[in-house]
Order: C-alpha cells, then structure tokens, then sequence
C-alpha cells in the first residue's frame, strides 16, 4: 500500500547562531544604557502559541484582512507565480496561510521556515497528513541575517511567501536588505508579501495591546525564553506589558516596563532595572502602500501587483523578480 512519503524533514537552516554569541548579543542588550532584546527570542514552544493565538484575537486585524486577501485574489497570484512554483514559506508559524493556496498555486514542493524547530515539525506533520504525497520541507532557525537555502530546496520557479507583516519587524534599513537577499535567491519566480499600513493610532495600539492580555503574556513569556537561554532569573510579575504607536517613526513598539526596583542576575553578570525601566522588545513598523512598493522596486523587484482590504488597513504584494 502507498503510504505516501516519509514524515517532513525538518533541517537547521545554515548559518544558525552559536549559542555563546546569541547570549553575548542577549547581554549586551540587556546591559545597554537603552536595553533591549531581539524580538526572535519572543517565539519558541509557548511563545509561538501564544502568537497563534494573537492571530485570532478581535483587535488582531492582520492575519483575517491576509487570509481574505489570499482567499480573494488566489487565481491572480496563481497565475503571477507561474506553474508548479517552489514555494518558500518565510513565516511559515502554523503553515494554514500556505495551505490555503495550494489548491490554487499547485506548488511543486513547499518549504516552510520557522524560528522554532518544534513548532515547525509539529505543523509540518498535520500538513503531510493533509498532503501524503506533496515534497515538503522545513528549514529552523534564524534566516533574518542571512538566507541561505540548502540545496535541497528547488531552484525552479521559487515563489518566496513572506505573510503578516513580519517584513515590518525589521528597520526599513534592514527591510531594504533582506528584500534584496530574496530577490537574489528568486531564480526568476517571485515574492508574495503581506504588509502591514499605516492607520490611526487608536487601531493599531489595541492590536498590540489587547483586552484579554494575550499580547502582554506573548511579551512577558520573553522573559522567561531569556531565563533559559542566559540562566537569568527574571520574574515576571515584576514586569509589564507596554506597547505604543510612535507615529513619527510609523512603528508599533513593545517594551517590558520594571513595576518595581527588579535586580536580575545571570552567570557572569548582573543589572538592576529602576522602577518603571523600559527593555525595548519589538518594532512593528507600518507602511503607506507607495512606499513598500518603491522599497520593493529599490530591492530590485521588477513588476508588482497589490491588493488590498475595503478600509486600506493591510497589502498583499506579489513582485516579479523580472
Ligand atoms: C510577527 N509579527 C508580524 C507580529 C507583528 O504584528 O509585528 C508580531 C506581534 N507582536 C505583537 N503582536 C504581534
């Protein structure tokens, strides 16, 4: 009986960080007059839940305005991909965004990165379940510095699928790069990508803030990611969620504000936060539409095509490598 292939594999993507010099950068984030801590270290097993279910809130407008997105224009994106693309899922979290085009993209093989190996195997094996007999697979780590794809990965026609916005937790300065890294490793196919607009405050602060305080435990939960990974011993209720819109910088920030005097030590060091302390932990930055497109066309994309929701609030764009 035909069983259809083995389970996805899962591999490390190249490059990945040694854990010494990702707990010298962790230190030297904490320990900066402005501390502050990359916000890759927000996901792993519980962080990357906790996202997921910041992605069904109510406030939480990107990922449902996307997936109508996706669902509306598949047939066009289908047709701008090509045949039988290699799909390259940059925020491949869950993969349901993904598996919501297969049936319209029809790709030739699927690969989904993530940040978290775990979660990563765990969607991939609900997807081989769904899909027994589609080429699938996944590449952990941290791919935002650096984007080097095994040779396993297809070289035809590869459609990089980067959703939800995570484009804009880079600097535009960085945006700018890793657009142009995908551009180079396009091999004549394209980019489909999810951004985020710019909006009123009063929409964008709940989405990241919102009421049943999801968005605060995905934030205090970096914590204690920094526990095990520094053997730091933060406590988390001496801390707070905060998360403002800083409209001269078009960007959402998420700081972890000390509630008291919190003295946090780790082998080797130490500091003592004041009262009411800020540790910077995310930028979430949000683009007019004219403005991600010419960042597009400076990375080198060719023709680019953008759709968008009734109210403007969010952008799928697919650019041609060409
Ligand atoms: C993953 N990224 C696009 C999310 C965002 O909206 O910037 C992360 C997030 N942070 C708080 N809520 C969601």
């Amino acid at each position: 009986m035909d069983r259809g292939r083995p389970p996805a594999l899962v591999v490390q993507l190249p490059g990945a960080s040694r854990p010494d010099s990702v707990r010298q950068n962790i230190i030297a984030g904490l320990t900066a007059p402005a501390p502050w801590v990359a916000p890759k270290h927000l996901y792993g097993p519980l962080g990357s839940r906790l996202f997921e279910a910041i992605t069904a809130l109510p406030e939480y407008y990107p990922t449902r305005i996307e997936k109508a997105l996706l669902a509306r224009h598949a047939g066009d994106i289908a047709r701008l991909a090509g045949p039988a693309p290699t799909m390259v899922d940059l925020g491949a979290g869950n993969c349901e965004k993904a598996k919501g085009l297969f049936a319209a993209l029809r790709p030739r093989q699927y690969v989904a990165a993530d940040i978290s190996a775990e979660f990563l195997q765990d969607a991939l094996s609900v997807l081989q379940a769904v899909f027994p007999d589609m080429n699938l697979l996944g590449l952990a780590g941290d791919f935002s510095s650096g984007l080097v794809l095994p040779d396993s990965v297809g070289r035809e026609n590869r459609l990089f699928f980067y959703p939800g916005s995570s484009i804009g937790n880079f600097a535009p300065n960085q945006a700018l790069d890793f657009l142009a890294l995908i551009r180079g490793q396009c091999s004549g196919g394209g980019l489909l990508i999810g951004v985020d607009l710019v909006k009123p405050a009063s929409i964008l602060e709940p989405a990241y803030d919102d009421a049943l305080g999801v968005t605060a435990a995905f934030n205090l939960n970096l914590l204690n990611n920094l526990n095990g990974l520094i053997g730091s011993d933060f406590d988390v209720t001496d801390w707070r969620h905060r998360a403002f819109y800083n409209a001269p910088l078009s960007r959402i920030e998420m700081h972890l504000e000390a509630r008291r005097e919190a003295a946090v030590r780790w082998p080797g060091g130490e500091r003592v936060f004041r009262k009411g302390q800020r540790i910077h932990t995310e930028n979430s930055y949000k683009y007019a539409l004219k403005d991600f497109k010419a960042l597009l066309r400076q990375a080198g994309f060719g023709k680019i095509a953008a759709w968008t929701d009734e109210r403007r609030w969010f952008a799928l764009c697919h650019a041609g490598a060409g």
